[in-house]
């Protein structure tokens, strides 16, 4: 008889984003006729670049001659990619990075999901509230956090509010943690710390030997000076942080996808004899034996978001989305809604109406106005209460989705 993983029955029963998307099919099925505009899962809605596009074109031709045509690629990426991105990502910024500290993947997703396999299942580990549930249940189903207690808080994670109070910016564990996931701009709630601010997490790893998962995928939306797009603009993080970054939002990958991890050479973890090890070492390892590597088409798609054409396109992209972000965060201010986010992100965290929860509010803003939102409590305990848009619709639903909110609710 087959035992199951029992921490796999641990988890909520169906991941956040298909248990909407199964809600909302469920009402589609039932009301046809609805004109239903989905600000919920931050899937984006413009086009590939015209650059990536041609580059990708090129890439699979090149694969239908003999001549050019490649087999199984390095499995941490081509280094005419990885170097394009430091080159273009981090040496501007002052970061100094080698191609094999930059490890190319199939997106953030993954990343964030597979890299705690490389940590022993007694670390404690905290994570802000609310959280993007892949680090937590990613965590569940490797045995590290215990059961949920009524909440949906598991009892052996550290979990750091992020509340109105403290602006959405969780303070330092109080506690001794070993690992840290950090995502700014965060999602869900659009804030981002400054970097004097993200310099005291920095500083707390280092004093605690603890390392720091940050999660940048949406550093592109930063519109604002201090803050950090790269936790390694701040001093000392080389020793303590990794770095994943995505293509997705950005450059329009969410279905072609690509992204990165960066693992400094300095980032050690320790065995029980307290014997260092290298982190860049391990994820190779564990890349090397797990992927096979992005698709050569998909990788030269990806270097060509850096041409100068590309660099220009990808800009308009991520402008027409913060304009939708701005459409919406101020839209709903108008109407009377608290809301943080949407300056330097493409996420807007509005409070809900007479406290209302956050799955009532999204049951009432889908059969009423026929908009689809995330429940801020599908991000942790303290997400209740509050509720997420996307600004990565298009531009006449994001418009005409404000006007029913503001007439209609
Ligand atoms: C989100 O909506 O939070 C993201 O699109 C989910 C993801 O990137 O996996």
């Amino acid at each position: 008889m087959a035992q199951v993983n029992e921490d796999y029955l641990k988890l909520p029963g169906s991941y956040l984003f298909s248990e909407i998307a199964r809600r909302v099919n469920q009402f589609k099925e039932e009301n046809p006729m609805a004109d239903i505009i989905r600000l919920g899962i931050g899937d984006v809605t413009r086009p590939l670049p015209t650059a990536v596009v041609e580059a990708m074109k090129k890439a699979v031709d090149e694969m239908g001659q003999a001549e050019t045509f490649r087999g199984y690629g390095p499995e941490q990426g081509y280094e005419f990619l990885s170097q394009t991105i430091i080159d273009n990502d981090f040496t501007p910024r002052g970061v100094k990075l080698s191609p094999d500290e930059v490890f190319i993947s199939d997106g953030a997703k993954s990343d964030t999901a597979n890299f705690q396999e490389l940590f022993g299942v007694n670390n404690t580990i905290a994570v802000t509230d609310p959280v993007y549930p892949v680090y937590v249940d990613t965590n569940v189903m490797a045995g590290r956090t215990g059961f949920p207690n009524e909440l949906g808080q598991f009892e052996k994670l550290v979990y750091l509010p992020c509340t109105e109070e403290n602006g959405m910016k969780p303070i330092l564990p109080q506690t001794h943690v070993d690992m840290i996931y950090l995502c700014f701009p965060n999602n869900p709630s659009g804030v981002t710390l400054s970097k004097e601010e993200l310099k005291q997490w920095v500083d707390y790893a280092r004093e605690n030997q603890s390392i720091i998962l940050f999660d940048a995928a949406y550093e592109s939306f930063i519109r604002e000076e201090n803050v950090p797009h790269s936790i390694f603009e701040i001093e000392g993080a080389r020793e303590v942080a990794v770095e994943f970054r995505s293509f997705s939002k950005t450059a329009g990958f969410t279905g072609t996808r690509c992204g990165y991890t960066v693992v400094p050479k300095e980032v050690k973890v320790y065995d029980a004899k307290g014997e260092d090890h290298s982190l860049n070492s391990l994820w190779l390892r564990r890349q090397t034996t797990k992927f096979n590597g992005v698709s050569y088409p998909v990788q030269v798609a990806a270097a060509a978001v850096y041409t100068e054409e590309g660099q220009k396109q990808v800009k308009e992209t991520i402008d027409y989305y913060m304009e939708n972000a701005r459409i919406i965060r101020e839209g709903l201010e108008q109407a009377g809604y608290k809301v943080f986010g949407g300056i330097n992100a493409p996420y807007i965290w509005m409070k809900t109406p007479d406290n209302m929860g956050s799955w009532e509010f999204f049951d009432k803003l889908m059969k009423e106005v026929n908009i689809v939102g995330t429940p801020g409590a599908g991000f942790g305990a303290n997400g209740e209460g509050y509720f997420r848009l996307t600004a990565f619709g298009t531009r006449e639903n994001t418009v005409r989705a404000i006007e029913r909110i503001k007439t209609k609710m």
